[in-house]
């Protein structure tokens, strides 16, 4: 792939915030644009972004002089270009930002080339660039799992909601379905909250999902459940919970010597449909996560998964992963490729997780742009789980939208 120019400027997120958007052009006319989000609840492990302004002048002076007019044999090559101009372990240099731009714009022109599919090239990239490909890394689309964001609390809200997202987990093989109750449930849900706390209750967070008030931390579980068995659905959700620890503001309180959020934890887990729980500790507690992750399995309804993820913990870096592996951390992670700042690092994390026997779960950030290239990513890699936010605002609905006309296809 010759790329003849390559461009970028400032456009705004789903918060009105300035990130970059980058359009690459290759020798035979071929044009792509990609676009990144932005995090609030930022791991302090992540690579780091830099100001819109800085990182579009770091593409259009840095990254265009030493790219345009060359030619790059695969998307390892261009980020191992991008990667070694930036120079730093945290992409402070040129910012994530503006490398995971480029990266993503030039997979994105080298499968309108190819005449291939986003995820398909995603795909090839997972398993050609890598000599042994591990049984786990087969494609295992079918498994692909929604895991739709409710209720938001935490620093997506402004409510007083410790824990930041609750999660309804359809259960179902087929995509189009797992939507289809979703959003009956989301609505359902927006129905019971405001005959129960009046319109104001309909009011959403950062990621789409209802943001009043609530009684505890717990009771937009035990809403959503009574929403499930108006909607007549059953058994037709499992549930999760992020619960962004690291930003959690109240002190830890506790009750007979025990942590009143751990207690929390061990009631969610009691229940055999709560499958996943992200972040439950600081981002570098990683031994606290391991203790509590060993003595939770003892009390599991036998039979049941449960995942313990990593998202601040990890922050798609495996030399975090390792370590968390190490210390049996998690069963789980989180991937988001602008924790890592490009496509190929962001692929060598799902690797890793696939060695260690974990749970793939891919996501966007709460502050996103119309992108949907992360839709193509969890499918191409074969994630176990996809969380796009709530099924409302433009930018996650741009998700769920390129997520059905994959699977459609
Ligand atoms: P962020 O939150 O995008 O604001 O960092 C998302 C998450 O914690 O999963
Ligand atoms: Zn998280």
């Amino acid at each position: 792939m010759k790329i003849r120019s390559i461009e970028a400027r400032p456009i705004l997120d789903s918060r009105g915030l300035w990130t970059i958007e980058v359009a690459l052009t290759l020798a035979n006319g071929v044009r792509a644009v990609a676009s990144v989000p932005q995090g609030k609840s930022t791991g302090s492990s992540e690579a780091v972004a830099l100001p819109a302004d800085a990182a579009a002048r770091a593409v259009n002076r840095i990254i265009a002089k030493s790219t345009s007019g060359k030619t790059f044999a695969s998307q390892a090559a261009f980020d191992a270009r991008l990667i070694a101009l930036d120079g730093t372990p945290d992409k402070s240099k040129l910012g994530a930002n503006a490398v995971l731009a480029a990266s993503i714009a030039f997979l994105r022109a080298s499968s309108v080339a190819r005449h291939r599919q986003l995820w398909r090239e995603i795909w090839s990239e997972l398993s050609d660039s890598n000599s042994a490909v591990h049984p786990a890394l087969q494609p295992r689309r079918p498994h692909l799992r929604l895991f739709m964001n409710m209720v938001n609390g935490g620093l997506h809200a402004g409510n007083n909601l410790r824990f930041q997202e609750y999660l309804a987990i359809p259960k179902t093989d087929s995509i189009r379905n797992a939507i289809d109750i979703g959003t009956r449930l989301y609505r359902e849900l927006g129905d019971e909250l405001a005959r129960r706390r009046g319109p104001g209750a309909r009011n959403i967070g950062d990621e789409g999902g209802y943001a009043p008030d609530f009684a505890d931390d717990l009771e937009p579980f035990r809403i959503m459940r009574a929403a499930v068995r108006r909607l007549k659905l059953g058994a037709a959700f499992d549930y999760g919970l992020d619960a962004a620890a690291t930003d959690i503001r109240t002190p830890e309180q506790k009750i007979g010597g025990r942590d009143v959020i751990v207690r929390q934890y061990e009631s969610l887990t009691r229940t055999s449909d709560f499958i996943y729980l992200e972040d439950p500790f600081d981002e570098n507690a990683f031994d606290r996560f391991a203790e509590f992750a060993s003595r939770i399995r003892l009390r599991r309804p036998s039979g049941r998964p449960l995942w313990i993820s990593g998202d601040d913990l990890t922050t798609t870096n495996v030399g975090r992963m390792e370590r968390a592996y190490a210390a049996g951390s998690v069963n789980a992670v989180i991937i988001k490729p602008n924790q890592i700042g490009s496509v190929t690092e962001a692929l060598d994390a799902v690797r890793a997780a696939r060695r260690y026997g974990w749970g793939v779960i891919v996501s966007h950030r709460s502050g996103e742009t119309n992108d949907d290239f992360i839709a193509d990513f969890a499918w191409g890699v074969g994630a176990d789980g996809l969380k796009l936010g709530a099924p409302a605002r433009g930018e996650r609905i741009a998700k769920y939208n390129r997520l059905l006309e994959i699977a459609a296809a």
